[in-house]
């Protein structure tokens, strides 16, 4: 087999590569590990910038977005059973919109096979070759053969447990990571959501966060252990813990059929450079931020951007300037992503022992919900850089 750009994992990134480079004229195959069944039911993000909904639009794959995504407008912050609003929109001029990832995998699968240029599902023993070289390949079994895929360009979209990262040699890339010690649990239930905005609580007993998915299905988080486990938390101990964190006079938290539950760990995590050779990393095999940011989703949307538009330059005119720039351009973005998420993070979660630091995290708390300045950088972080040409 022979591709111009071989695309290793359809999550955000690698689907929207693969559909960026379609438009251009230039030919991909999309190697996925899961079953189409799987990527396209796996619950994750649900916050998507409006950088991120302009450029899903801009490559027509946006229809179903536009009629069930919900525009915000702010988000709540709750602390001593009191809610302050962010107004998103007067202060940046933009809004996000919620809908859910694995609803814009199902539209740009849709896309891709309307193309009918390669996705293959459940392919195993992925690896990647000769990516110093200028004639890289991808060997890999599906069903049930040994497939080698020659190909210009690897694109390494295959999140963070994926094997592009790790073929890179030692000693390439430097690694900057951070640990917290604690996770969030995570449930999708059937019932209206409680309020029409995002909210998240910081509470002594943890922190907590109420988002919605559509008029009638919640999707809630809570602070919890990184390893917690999932036996120890049958639906009532979820929700009464959830109306603890969230209390406020006058408000009440809708409860329903719990649909699906889920532990999430948290880190942050950054490799650079983001290239070797001919091999391209993008999303979350890259870069990984903690969620309370809400960023992952479209840092990896960005990533790809940018390297379509590197790869469009080179196959037209030869100029691999865009691509030497593409590592920098990215890790910009990212890293400003990465002081987000850890600043949210920090601002909001329990953090335990130090009571210096109790104090310091209220303080940060008082000043975001009582200067126009200081809300207005949250607002600008949260809902993304402006999108230039
Ligand atoms: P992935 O979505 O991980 O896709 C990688 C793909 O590669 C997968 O389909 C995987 O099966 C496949 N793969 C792996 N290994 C191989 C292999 N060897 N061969 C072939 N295929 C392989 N982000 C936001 O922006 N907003 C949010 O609100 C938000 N909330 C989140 C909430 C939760 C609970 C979680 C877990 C994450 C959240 N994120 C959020 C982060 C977001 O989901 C990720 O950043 C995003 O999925 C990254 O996309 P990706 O395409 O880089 O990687
Ligand atoms: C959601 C996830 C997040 O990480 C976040 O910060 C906001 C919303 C969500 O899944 O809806």
């Amino acid at each position: 087999m022979r591709t111009q750009v071989a695309i290793v994992g359809a999550g955000p990134a690698g689907l929207t590569l693969a559909h960026l480079l379609h438009l251009e004229g230039i030919d991909s195959v999309v190697l996925e590990a899961r079953s189409r069944e799987y990527v396209e039911q796996r619950v994750r993000a649900g916050v998507l910038e409006q950088g991120t909904v302009d450029l899903l639009s801009a490559m027509g794959v946006a229809e179903r977005l536009h009629r069930e995504g919900i525009v915000h407008h702010g988000i709540e912050l709750r602390f001593d059973r009191r809610g302050y609003r962010i107004p998103l929109t007067d202060l940046t001029g933009r809004s996000i919109t919620i809908y859910g990832q694995q609803e814009v995998v199902r539209d740009l699968i849709a896309a891709r096979l309307d193309t009918e240029r390669p996705l293959l599902f459940e392919v195993e023993d992925v690896s990647v070759h000769d990516v110093a070289s200028d004639r890289p390949a991808v060997r890999f079994r599906y069903e049930g053969a040994a497939q080698e895929l020659e190909c210009d360009v690897i694109a390494g979209c295959d999140g963070f447990h994926g094997v592009c990262r790790d073929s890179i040699p030692a000693g390439v890339l430097t690694t900057y990571s951070r640990e917290y010690p604690f996770g969030w649990l995570g449930i999708l239930a059937a019932v209206a959501p409680s309020s029409d905005e995002l909210i998240y609580a910081s509470h002594e007993r943890g922190f907590a966060l109420h988002s919605l998915r559509s008029p009638d299905l919640s999707r809630l988080y809570l602070q919890c252990a990184p390893d917690e486990d999932l036996a120890d938390w049958p639906d009532e101990r979820i929700w009464e813990e959830l109306h603890m964190r969230f209390e406020l006079d006058g408000w009440a938290l809708h409860e329903g059929p719990v649909l699906e539950k889920g532990v999430t760990g948290m880190r942050s995590f950054v490799v650079e450079p983001m290239q070797y050779g001919r091999l391209y990393l993008a999303g979350d095999a890259a870069h990984i931020v903690p969620p309370t940011g809400a960023k992952g989703l479209n840092l990896a949307v960005a990533d790809v951007r940018v390297l379509a538009g590197g790869l469009v330059e080179w196959y037209a005119t030869g100029d691999t300037a865009l691509l030497e720039t593409y590592s920098a351009t990215c890790l910009k973005r990212a890293w400003r992503a990465e002081h987000f998420s850890y600043f949210m993070t920090h601002m909001l979660h329990r953090l335990d022992g130090d009571p210096f630091d109790a104090k310091l995290q209220r303080a940060q708390l008082e000043y975001v919900c009582s200067s126009e300045a200081a809300a207005t950088s949250l607002a600008e972080n949260y809902v993304g850089p402006a999108y230039v040409g």
